[in-house]
């Protein structure tokens, strides 16, 4: 049996990672550890809470005696950390929390983990930490960081303290770096959702700028198949991109939302752009190809239409959501638009 702790595990690609390799392996005993804030909801998680192969703890990453507690009751060798605050327009918003989280709460996982002897410890990290592509050419994983929201300085920061964690201490570190995701569970302050439920309910659909900044979209379980992977089979202080190669631009992924759910695009609402907005992302994800075996296995074409019927299905999941605190933000955040 291999102890893994998941962090940030009733966040959305966590826990879509959770149910998925709970149903796949039985030789994962997984303890998730979860503060809950406002993205964290153990109703992703129905499917795998009575698992025996499977605890949940509610606490922070930044609790240094709770995560120690963890990692001595449970004999924890493996750490993947998932657990971060993830959305730009809340970092643009109020950033300290993104730095507590994302980077000294690292830290603390990092910390206790050298002391515990872990035998892998996979930090989950975005394309984001590349900065902004012009028209052409792709991320590798030898691009030089140059992150601009707070939100991606801090995902920043927390990879190259990994990394000085490997070099310094010979601790056995990956990081993984992938590009947009996009499935069930997402929370909807983030472009899919948020277009979907908006389309549901009539209500505009606020396009940043001139719609055309693009983004690299990946299916929620191909990015999960490749921490999978990389945590069983990847190298040791090695970095790896994940992406489906999938670039499109905002706007029409607005369209073809509404054209699936036969909604006109009188919808569509031109508002002032995110401060410093990345025009585009792209990843070459050649490297896990080549030497780990890892290929995407979803189309965008099916896996969207099977995200949009998973909203149109679950509407008292998201109905629970948009109805809370929820509110403050979306008007915090899409007013004077
Ligand atoms: P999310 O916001 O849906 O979930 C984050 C989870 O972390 C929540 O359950 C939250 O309760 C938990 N959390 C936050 N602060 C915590 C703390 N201090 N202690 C314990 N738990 C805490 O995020 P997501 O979209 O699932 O992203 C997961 C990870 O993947 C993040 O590290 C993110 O940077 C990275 N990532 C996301 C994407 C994407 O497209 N969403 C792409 C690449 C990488
Ligand atoms: P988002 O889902 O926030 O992901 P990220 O900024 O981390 O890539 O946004 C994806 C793209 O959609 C990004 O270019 C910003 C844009 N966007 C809008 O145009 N309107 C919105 O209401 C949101 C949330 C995003």
């Amino acid at each position: 049996m291999k102890n893994i702790l998941v962090t940030g595990g009733a966040g959305f690609i966590g826990s879509n990672f959770i149910n998925h390799i709970l149903k796949e392996r039985d030789d994962y005993f997984i303890v998730n550890l979860d503060k809950l804030t406002y993205a964290g909801n153990l109703e992703n998680l129905k499917e795998s809470e009575n698992n025996p192969n499977y605890v949940f703890i509610k606490g922070d990453i930044l609790n240094n005696e709770l995560v120690n507690y963890i990692f001595e009751k449970y004999k924890i060798k493996y750490v993947i950390n998932f657990a971060a605050e993830s959305h730009v327009d809340r970092s643009i918003l109020g950033a300290e929390v993104f730095y507590r989280t994302n980077v000294i709460g690292t830290n603390v996982l990092l910390e206790t983990a050298r002391r515990f002897e872990v035998e892998r410890f996979l930090q989950v990290s975005t394309d984001e930490v590349y900065g902004s592509l012009g028209p052409t050419g792709l991320f590798t994983e030898s691009t030089p960081i140059s992150p601009n929201s707070p939100y991606s300085s801090s995902k920043a920061a927390a990879d190259l303290m990994v990394q000085a964690y490997y070099h310094t201490y010979g601790m056995p570190v990956l990081i993984t770096r992938c590009s947009n995701n996009y499935g069930p569970f997402q929370f909807p302050e983030k472009l899919i959702p948020l277009m979907i439920i908006n389309t549901l309910n009539n209500k505009k659909l606020p396009v940043y700028g001139d719609g055309l900044n693009v983004r690299d979209w990946i299916y929620v379980i191909d990015h999960n198949k490749a921490v999978d992977l990389v945590l069983e089979k990847g190298k040791v202080g090695e970095v790896y991109n994940i992406g489906a190669t999938n670039e499109m631009r905002n706007i029409d992924i607005i369209k073809l939302i509404l054209k699936y759910l036969n909604k006109g695009e009188e919808l569509i609402e031109y508002v002032k752009d995110r401060p410093g907005h990345d025009r585009r992302y792209a990843i070459d994800s050649s490297k896990i190809q080549n030497e780990l075996g890892w290929k995407p296995e979803f189309s965008f074409e099916s896996a969207i239409q099977f995200t949009i019927d998973w909203y149109l299905k679950n509407q008292s999941w998201w109905e629970r959501i948009i109805s809370g605190d929820y509110i403050k933000y979306y008007n915090e955040q899409y007013q004077n638009k």
